[in-house]
Formats: C-alpha cells, structure tokens, sequence
C-alpha cells in the first residue's frame, strides 16, 4: 500500500470541515480589516528564501526542500509566504498603487523538519502582511488580527508574547554584549549554538534545546540595549495595544526564527498544557528591510502567519464546536427509472435554488434510501411517485416532525422557502 510521506498528513472527516470553517472565519476577518487576498507560487528561486528568510537560519541552512527543474534552475519549495509575498509586492510594483498594501494568503509550506504533533514537514499557513506603514499602530493592528480570529473560533487561554529587536545598529550593539556574555560559556552549548555564536547570536536565546539553561535565561536582555528612538517606539506600540484591550507579556528571549525581523516581535502562544512546543499558534513582526533587501524601495512591513494544523489541535485538544453538523436540506427519493429521471431534475432545481439536495445513486432500496436521508440528518425528504407526478403533485415529508403533505410541484420551491 502506497502512504503519505513522513511530516505530510491528510485533512478528513471533522477536521476538513474545521479547516474550512477556519479559512471561512479568516476571509471574514480579512475583510473587517481591509485586507486583500494574494496567492503567489508554491516553489520559488532558491536564492529568493536565501536573501529573503537569512542564510544563517535552521529554516535556510537546514530545512528547506530544494531542486532544480529540467533546465537546471536552482528552486526551492517555499518555507513561508513572507519572502514570496515582498516579491510579488515588488515584481507588481503594488507600491506605486497606495501608501499602504494590505495582503491575506493562505498556502502550504514546506520544511523538513522532525515531525510531532502540530509540527509538519508539509503545513498550511494563513498570513497577513501590511506593506508602507511604520506606524506603530499597524504594528499593534496586526498583532491583533491573529488573536481576534483565535477568539472568534472559541480558542480561550491565549497570551501575546512580545519583543522588541530594535533596529541593525541596536542589534549588532546587543550582539556584541551577548557574544562577551557568553565567550566564556560557549563550549557548554550545543553544536548549533556554538555555530549561531559565530554567525547570528541572537538565535541562541531561542534555542530548543539550550533556550533553557541558566547561562541563556541570564543573559543580557535586548531592551537594555535598544536606542532611545527604539525604546520609545515599542512604548508605543504597548500603548496602541493597551488601547486596543490586548494584554501582552514582554518577553526578552522572542527572538524569531527568521532574519528579516526588527523593531516589533511577537508570537501568540495557547497556554495549553496538551499542546507541548506546537503552543504557538501564530508568529510575525516588522520586517522594514526586506523590501529593500529584496531589490524593492524602501518600504516597511509589519505581518504575522498562523499554522492552520495547530489551530486543528488546539480545536481538537479543548473540543471546541466549531464547523456545523454536516446535514443536508432536502433528500429525494424514488423507486423507479421514471421517478429516478424527474428526481435527478428536481435535485438540481432544488440545488440552484439554494438547497443543499442528494439523492441515491446507489440503487438502494427504498428502504435503505429513508436511512441513507437519516445518515445524512436530511431536513425534507421528497417521495417520489409516477402517480402523483402525472398530476403534478410531489410528496414532502418534514423528516424531524415526520408530518406528510402533497404539494403541487410548481409550489415546492416557495413551499421549502417558507418552511426554512
Ligand atoms: P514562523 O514563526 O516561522 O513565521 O511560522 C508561523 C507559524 O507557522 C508558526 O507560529 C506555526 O503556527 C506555523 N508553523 C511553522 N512551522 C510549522 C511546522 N513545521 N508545522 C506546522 N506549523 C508550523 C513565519 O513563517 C513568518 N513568515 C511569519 C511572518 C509573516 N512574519 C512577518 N510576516
């Protein structure tokens, strides 16, 4: 028997109306705050995730499933939608439309990483992304979004976890008071660690296997080390999130996983016991290089991107009602080829007037038809008879009340309008 590859997995049943339940309330919340939907390419150039994402990260050095297609192009399956996203952004010229673009995606992504609950080597993400705006509200906006559409799925117990980076001269000031910090400590690291120590040591603070040891829970915190400029424009994003009624926990060692992050951080983390290391539903920041990096203008961003399977198994986890019942309006059943004929066209008259209809294609006996309507909590059924048909009557029957009427066929639209 053929099976999924490792880290892949398939939405079924419960779970695949959950998820389109969840892009549902996604759309919705998109709209409530002016958000435009892009869908850019699965796979990009390689060099794209490269420049775009940071050579030094795990996701870049370690994670990223690359080929090359028949003419030998260097490509890449993408990791997130961010990179992809700016290079739309520019390749579209989408600045020269307005100051202010705002984006929505969804999309699958792929990183080979070692896979566990809610940590998939193939994973769909939705995403948002503001491009044109420094302004610290957006940044307060954004951090918003993701945890307003958590709520409205019923997800309760949610923290936001926020950072600041500061800008490049913040960092590198800070990196150079961490490398002294930890000199001394170094061999005591795992092997990444002593790899990021020389290339980007900020990542340490977020390491998963050294994150908590005494020697990285004392270091020297970032905020000490941010310009008064920096310190006073994440004051003001606290105060926008004051404003908004979102509480927030700073938190020092939110670093992220991704280079192309300054200023703001943050993550939304379900405080969830069951839930392991996957408790974070949803990460983002400002990234005001990228765009630039990325050949563009100088434009700043601010964005965030949520992994819709965790949100499945936080679903799952706290068994939240989310999706509704699967049911069906009406149900039309029939005995013989005449009645089989006229059934196929009422169930399609019925169905482009707006009901949700099945019928049996089966060859069921009637019998079995009445149980396949209760299977499928068939709100009507429709009982057809060449005899009734021949005067143009059709038989209803309400399935929950279990009431029987014949009603002419040219009132049954208006007849099942007036009942729903
Ligand atoms: P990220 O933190 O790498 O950020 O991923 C965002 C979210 O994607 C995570 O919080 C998690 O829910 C989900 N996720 C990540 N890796 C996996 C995985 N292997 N399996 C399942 N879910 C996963 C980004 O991707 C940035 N592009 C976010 C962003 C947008 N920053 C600015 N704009």
């Amino acid at each position: 028997m053929i099976t999924k590859p490792k880290g892949t997995y398939d939405v079924v049943d419960l779970d695949a109306r959950n998820y389109n339940y969840i892009e549902e309330v996604v759309h919705t919340f998109a709209k409530l705050y002016n958000y435009d939907f892009i869908r850019t390419p699965i796979f990009e150039s390689r060099e794209l995730f490269h420049r775009g994402v940071g050579e030094t990260t795990d996701i870049v050095t370690k994670e990223t499933y690359d080929f090359q297609d028949k003419k030998g192009r260097d490509l890449t399956l993408r990791p997130e939608g961010t990179a992809g996203i700016v290079r739309s952004y520019i390749e579209n010229k989408m600045y020269g439309n307005k100051e202010l673009t705002k984006l929505y995606y969804f999309g699958t992504m792929y990183r080979y990483e070692r896979p566990q609950a809610g940590r998939n080597r193939e994973f769909t993400q939705f995403g948002m992304e503001a491009l044109g705006s420094n302004d610290p509200a957006i940044d307060a906006e954004v951090i918003s979004l993701p945890l307003r559409i958590f709520e409205a799925l019923g997800i309760k117990n949610l923290k936001v976890k926020i950072n600041s980076l500061g800008n490049i001269e913040d960092r590198k000031n800070y990196g150079e008071a961490l490398k002294d910090y930890l000199k001394p400590h170094i061999t005591d690291l795992c092997q990444d660690c002593q790899e990021r120590f020389k290339k980007n040591p900020l990542r340490i603070l977020d390491c998963k296997v050294d994150g908590e040891d005494k020697v990285i829970k004392n270091a020297p915190r970032i905020l000490e080390y941010l310009s008064e400029e920096s310190q006073e424009r994440f004051k003001k994003v606290l105060n926008y999130l004051d404003t908004m009624d979102i509480d927030y926990e700073v938190d020092p060692n939110i670093v992220r996983g991704l280079d192309y992050y300054d200023h703001t951080v943050f993550e939304i983390v379900a405080d969830i016991k069951e839930l392991g290391a996957s408790n974070v539903l949803a990460g983002g920041g400002r990234y005001n290089s990228l765009v630039k990096n990325l050949d563009g203008p100088d434009v700043p961003a601010m964005g965030f991107a949520c992994g819709i399977e965790r949100v499945l198994f936080t679903i799952n986890t706290l068994e939240l009602k989310c999706a509704e019942e699967k049911s069906l309006d009406v149900f039309v059943l029939y005995v013989n080829e005449e009645e089989k004929c006229h059934g196929l066209y009422l169930t399609q008259e019925l169905r482009l007037n707006g009901f949700s209809t099945e019928m049996d294609y089966l060859e069921k006996s009637l019998k079995n038809q009445f149980k396949e309507a209760d299977k499928y909590k068939a709100k009507y059924l429709i009982i057809l008879n060449s005899e009734d048909l021949k005067e143009g009557l059709i038989e209803l029957k309400d399935n929950l009340t279990k009431e029987k009427k014949k009603v002419k066929e040219i009132n049954l639209i208006d007849e099942l309008d007036g009942n729903m």
